[in-house]
């Protein structure tokens, strides 16, 4: 979705959490104009959801920012950016380990799908 530039909320990757038609999802979330990806883009924020698979198109969610990860990079190549994604994947997954997140055991696989 779109965030206006007055939102105050530093450019970067975080982990969250997203409530959509009562249930809550894990999530990595990352707010900016995505500088990697070509064409000049407006400010987003974007959730790609861990335990998901269906459709969230157009319906009501919930975002709640739990910890910065990491600010918003340009990368050179397409390549670079998905390696770096598979890091912070890790990362928030770890997170939530260690948090100890009611939502921590819902994946020790690792997988996850986007929305
Ligand atoms: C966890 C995560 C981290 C991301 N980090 C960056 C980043 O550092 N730099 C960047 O340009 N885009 C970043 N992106 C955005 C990707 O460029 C974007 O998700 C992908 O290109 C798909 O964009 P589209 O849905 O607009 O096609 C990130 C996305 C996610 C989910």
């Amino acid at each position: 979705m779109e965030l206006s530039e007055s939102v105050l909320l530093r450019n970067g990757v975080y982990a969250g959490t997203v409530t959509a038609e009562g249930s809550t999802y894990r999530a990595m979330v990352n707010v900016g104009y995505k500088p990697s990806v070509g064409l000049p883009s407006e400010r987003t924020l974007e959730a790609h959801l861990f335990d998901f698979d269906g459709d969230l198109y157009g319906k009501p969610l919930e975002v709640e920012l739990l910890e910065f990860i990491r600010p918003e990079e340009r990368f050179d190549s397409l390549e670079k950016l998905k390696e770096q994604i598979g890091e912070d994947r890790k990362r928030i997954l770890h997170f939530f380990e260690t948090t100890g997140h009611p939502l921590a055991e819902k994946g020790k696989s690792g997988k996850g799908d986007e929305a």
